[in-house]
């Protein structure tokens, strides 16, 4: 056995690196809910952070010996890496979680799935194996989301002496939908979970959905137990960050790209399909359809940075935001406003600008796991902002009570919603940021750690 005492198991590290032209290694901080809650614990926790070489930049770190301290990455082949995250954990997994499959031909369970799913169980083999080789005796591993659900049945028989713990950070999809997938693989999901001591899950609805489906599908959870828990913003960091001079320079930049004195509607996201950006633009334009008297007096700010390129459904859904925000753009804009602010680059420091100056957030996620862009806002806004907030994000049962709650399916109700957003008092958009700002970081992510961590190491759980 190893040496580590803790260890953490993700598919995407805390940073990834691009080779740059003079051939040199540059390295970037990784996106998404997962790293935000795991930069947390660092080496300084002295915990190992096990992931995978994403592409050629790391690959070639890994060649090189190049590493940040505490972190390890694997370099798995890039053809069994590529059909194991996007083939089964992005096209099929996160469909299913997220209850994505749209038309009348989807899912494919084909030959094809069948050779993917092949490489998913390598893939989650190699991070069984890296993990059984360096945990020491008696070690606490938390393995984390959909990439590797297989991950805590076979390290469970590597190693029965480690603790095993797996943390969801996606919603987990009802029986109903869940019995999609072929009962083997259904029941091979089920099982590589249950090999865990411990699973932790967002919220309890999520956690409601794994046990339901394993009472239908897997003769219940048997001695796995299983514990719920929120993951908060890091008020801390994000005010510190928020407050840099890069960010005040994009405010600067930001504000006139809105014009003066009118009001911002933000949204931050992936461009994922379950964040439901194509509906937001809907309910926008809706909005200046059916309140002319906003016209010139708002912008719609969106950043919907690039997400998982490699699928085509991906690549469609950027498009199709593009080609709405300019269609809007189009019909509304005037010589000086410009109704859509649409960006589509990566930039930590312009999200946290639009976040302090944003009137309205709107987050409207069709189904997610958290969504810590809804905790994010209030945290950093500088004259309390209005939260519009989809009732089907996890975040919901923690915020809902201060937020304007929409369906994310009904176009004309959440233009409502943004109506209202807008027109509500200042002295009560300030009241109820103070209170999402207390209930966005109930549970910063060095305490949601090590919460899950006590519990799964402590005689007595949760
Ligand atoms: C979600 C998932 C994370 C993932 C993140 C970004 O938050 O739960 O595991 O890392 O999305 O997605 P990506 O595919 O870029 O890692």
């Amino acid at each position: 056995s190893g040496a580590a005492q803790v260890l953490v198991a993700s598919n995407r590290g805390p940073v990834s690196y691009q080779v740059r032209d003079d051939g040199s290694l540059h390295a970037k901080r990784g996106g998404g809910g997962l790293v935000s809650g795991l930069s947390a614990i660092g080496p300084d926790a002295g915990a190992l952070w096990v992931c995978s070489a994403l592409g050629d930049g790391d690959r070639e770190a890994v060649r090189r010996g190049i590493g940040e301290d505490g972190v390890r990455m694997l370099d798995i082949p890039a053809e069994v890496h590529s059909d194991a995250y996007n083939g089964i954990a992005n096209s099929v997994l996160w469909f299913v979680h997220h209850m994505l499959y749209q038309t009348p031909l989807e899912p494919v369970f084909d030959a094809e799935f069948r050779r993917q799913w092949a490489s998913y169980e390598t893939y989650n083999r190699a991070f069984a194996e890296a993990l059984a080789a360096e945990a020491a005796e008696g070690a606490a591993v938390i393995v984390q989301d959909y990439h590797l659900v297989l991950v805590p049945g076979m390290l469970r028989e590597l190693r029965p002496d480690l603790r095993i713990g797996h943390f969801s950070h996606t919603p987990w999809a009802p029986p109903e939908y869940f019995r999609m997938l072929p009962d083997d693989i259904a029941r091979a999901v089920l099982r590589g979970m249950l090999g865990a001591d411990r699973l932790g899950f967002l919220t309890r609805r999520w956690a409601d959905a794994f046990t339901a489906c394993c009472e239908a599908f897997a003769g219940g959870v048997g001695d796995t137990r299983i514990g719920v828990h929120g993951l908060g913003a890091d008020a801390d960091f994000l005010r510190r960050r928020a407050h840099e001079a890069d960010v005040e320079e994009r405010m600067t930049a930001l504000r006139a790209e809105i014009g003066e004195g009118r009001k911002a509607i933000v949204r931050v996201d992936r461009t994922e399909l379950s964040k439901n950006i194509v509906r937001g633009l809907l309910a926008y334009r809706q909005l200046l359809a059916d309140h002319p008297e906003w016209r010139e007096r708002v912008a719609h700010v969106a950043f919907a940075y690039p997400s998982r390129q490699d699928l085509a459904v991906y690549r469609d859904y950027t498009a199709e935001v593009q080609r709405l925000a300019a269609e809007i753009n189009d019909e509304y804009g005037t010589a000086d406003w410009t109704p859509v602010v649409l960006h589509v680059k990566d930039d930590f420091a312009r999200s946290l600008a639009a976040y302090r100056l944003a009137d309205v957030a709107l987050v409207n996620p069709i189904r997610d796991g958290m969504n810590l862009v809804a905790k994010e806002v209030p945290v950093v806004s500088d004259q309390g902002c209005a939260l519009v907030l989809s009732r089907e994000a996890g975040a919901h049962e923690e915020l809902g009570e201060d937020a304007v709650t929409v369906n994310p399916y009904d176009i004309v109700g959440t233009a409502d919603a943004l109506h209202r957003a807008l027109t509500m008092p200042l002295s009560e958009r300030a009241e109820r940021t103070k209170r999402l700002t207390d209930a966005a970081t109930a549970l910063p992510p060095a305490q949601w750690f090590l919460d899950q961590l006590t519990a799964l190491t402590g005689q007595r759980g949760g």
